[in-house]
């Protein structure tokens, strides 16, 4: 009897424990899909500029003055600013950003948010666009389409 008393109390300790965890890490998992609020016809918006290779070279210019402070010159958010933020530069060649459709890339690069600056008044929608197209070619994963 004693044993079982034993266990089940252990067993409660360890869920507790689980339990905590969980709760711990919950807003580390959700934070990445959640708090960019994008609305849904924003993710499903077309890209006009769909396999458009042509505003690729004015796109990377773009990225070089206006985004690789922050993401760093191939994307992986390891720009010279980059140490000093918080949260971090997301990393445009990792598999979490490449699965994102051009919708919502194009939302996130208008919108912005803190500490990344909004480009809907700096930049054209087709200028933002091409940086969409650009974000595709910093990585070999296929895109979600
Ligand atoms: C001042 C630094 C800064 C600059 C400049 C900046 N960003 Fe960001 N960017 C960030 C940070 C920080 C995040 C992550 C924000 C978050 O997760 O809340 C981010 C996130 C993003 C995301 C979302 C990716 C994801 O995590 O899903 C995209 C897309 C993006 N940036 C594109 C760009 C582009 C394109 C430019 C240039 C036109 C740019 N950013 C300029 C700091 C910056």
């Amino acid at each position: 009897m004693k044993i079982i008393k034993l266990l089940l109390c252990k067993r409660s300790e360890t869920s507790i424990v689980l339990f905590t965890i969980i709760i711990i890490l919950l807003p580390g998992f959700l934070h990445a899909q959640t708090n960019w609020n994008i609305p849904k016809e924003a993710a499903e918006l077309k890209n006009p500029l769909a396999n458009n290779t042509t505003g690729l070279k004015d796109a990377k210019v773009l990225y070089t003055t206006n985004c690789v402070p922050c993401h760093g010159a191939k994307g992986k958010g390891d720009g010279a600013a980059a140490s000093a933020l918080n949260p971090k530069p997301s990393d445009h060649s990792s598999e979490r950003v490449q699965k994102e459709t051009d919708g919502e890339l194009f939302w996130e690069i208008s919108e912005g948010h803190n500490p990344m600056p909004e480009y809907k008044g700096a930049l054209t929608e087709t200028q933002r666009w091409e940086l969409v197209n650009y974000i595709r070619t910093l990585t070999k994963t296929p895109k979600k389409q």
